[in-house]
């Protein structure tokens, strides 16, 4: 019989306590402790990692090392490919976070049905297999041989699955479902998923085998349990986007195995998703109609370069308090551009609602969109359209400088690639010849020399 012992772990940063503490003293979160019951010696699972921690291993020099050959499995799938870091490695722990019916289980079941030549188990603890088959239809995928589902939530007979298929990649959907004996407490439980991540990263290690968890997300976008999932596996990946919208976006967090500058873009459409491989299309929907409130960013998502479309919308308040709202923007940054346009340029938006929106759903780190944001601001403000062909990219500083921005070159040339005749750029950007791309620059130092381009 094994003793029960009793540890309190944080939600948010994953820190053990003996007793029980109303404040983290690792992360400084309130209430976040939870008591976790673990079996203070672990019964022995069917495929444990035994033989590892019972054999004695030297240390050697790392030019001793025999790197067995690394073989990653391509997805078949080129945006997934990407983020990966150019596919899925064996042995490796991968974990996709979103948010309930973005497309987490259509983006997995898709590219297992899709791997060549690989057979993959899908267990999933949601849905049942018939609800699984009507999905694997729905998207019209041709490897329903390759691919074995079972609906069950058991780690322990999920282990014994694994034994009697022998798949070459297991999908769990969703790690929140699972539940082993070891502990008692209920599926979801920050107990239950770190156990439960325990022990599949002890199967995916001690097997070779890449498993492929997914995972909710709670309403403050972080993933739901404890930050120590994160640190447990190798690769996490966050799937988001509006889910009004179509587009979704996958975005590499941490991957031990490829950089994390990386995301893949996708479309949900009524047969599963579609890789969007030219992100730039995402705005070209109102192309052609000049409104006022638009202007066009060349914005960085990692290291890709595309055109995104900024609206803004600037009324006189209703209410005293002007309000300021911005969708896939930072509001704070927005309040921020505010106030350097009030200050240092002279317009009088302190008594004007501010709306701002970034289209397709996406949200933008990238501070290039800047001059966007102002001048679209500006053009609602003054009900004047930006002239066409005309795209910008530059981040605004506190006293209305125009300041440089990474990848100078990159947005130059896909901005000339999508037809735009015009882009105005920092001065102090690096120098590099844009001469041959057939799109003309314009270098600008402050705000006002940008607007006189703008509203020629
Ligand atoms: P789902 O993969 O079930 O989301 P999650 O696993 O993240 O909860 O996707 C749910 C949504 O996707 C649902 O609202 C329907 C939509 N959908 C499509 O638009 N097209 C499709 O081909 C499929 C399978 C789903
Ligand atoms: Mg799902």
């Amino acid at each position: 019989m094994s003793k029960i012992k009793t540890v309190y772990v944080c939600r948010e940063c994953g820190a053990e306590s003996p007793k029980w503490m109303g404040r983290c003293n690792q992360c400084g979160e309130w209430n976040t402790f939870s008591e976790v019951q673990i079996a203070a010696k672990a019964p022995s699972l069917t495929t444990s990692v035994t033989s590892e921690t019972s054999s004695f291993v030297r240390p050697m020099r790392l030019s001793d090392v025999t790197v067995s050959d690394v073989s990653r499995a391509t997805t078949a799938n080129g945006e997934l490919d990407r983020v990966l870091g150019g596919g899925i490695v064996p042995g490796s722990l991968i974990l996709i976070g979103g948010e309930p019916g973005i497309g987490k289980s259509t983006l997995v079941l898709q590219m297992a049905l899709n791997l060549p030549q690989k057979r993959v188990l899908y267990v999933s603890g949601e849905e049942s297999a018939s609800q699984i088959k009507i999905r694997a239809e729905r998207i019209r995928s041709q490897g329903l041989d390759n691919c074995m589902v079972v609906s069950d939530t058991s780690l322990d007979r999920i282990d014994e699955h694994i034994k009697n298929a022998q798949p070459d990649v297991v999908v769990i959907d969703s790690i929140q479902t699972v539940q082993t004996e070891r502990v008692e407490s209920i599926p979801g439980s920050v107990a239950q998923i770190r156990e439960c991540t325990n022990i599949l990263m002890h199967i995916a290690k001690s097997n070779n085998l890449p498993i492929i968890l997914i995972g909710h997300i709670n309403k403050d976008g972080q993933l739901a349990g404890p930050k120590v999932l994160e640190h447990m596996v190798d690769v996490v990946l966050q799937f988001e986007g509006d889910r009004n919208h179509m587009y979704r976006i996958l975005r590499g967090i941490k991957n031990r195995f490829g950089s994390t500058n990386e995301i893949g873009i996708f479309e949900m459409l009524g047969d599963g998703l579609r890789e969007v491989t030219n992100p730039s299309e995402m705005l070209l929907s109102q192309f052609d109609q000049q409104l006022s409130g638009v202007a066009i960013s060349a914005a960085m998502e990692g290291v890709r370069p595309f055109l995104i479309e900024i609206q803004a919308l600037a009324s006189t308040a209703a209410y005293g308090t002007p309000q300021r709202s911005a969708t896939g923007f930072d509001v704070r940054r927005l309040n921020m551009l505010l106030a350097v346009l009030e200050k240092r340029a002279g317009f009088k938006l302190a008594m004007k609602d501010v709306f701002l929106n970034v289209a397709g759903g996406l949200r933008v780190v990238d501070t290039a969109v800047d001059l966007a944001v102002a001048a679209s601001i500006l053009s609602s403000n003054t009900d004047i359209t930006i002239t066409q062909g005309i795209c910008m990219a530059g981040e605004i500083g506190l006293s209305g400088e125009i300041r440089p921005v990474t990848r100078i070159e990159q947005r130059v040339s896909e901005a000339a690639k999508l037809g735009f005749q015009h882009i105005i750029i920092p001065k102090y950007s690096r120098s590099v010849s844009f001469s041959k791309s057939g799109i003309e620059v314009h270098q600008v130092m402050r705000l006002d020399q940008a607007f006189r381009l703008l509203f020629a």
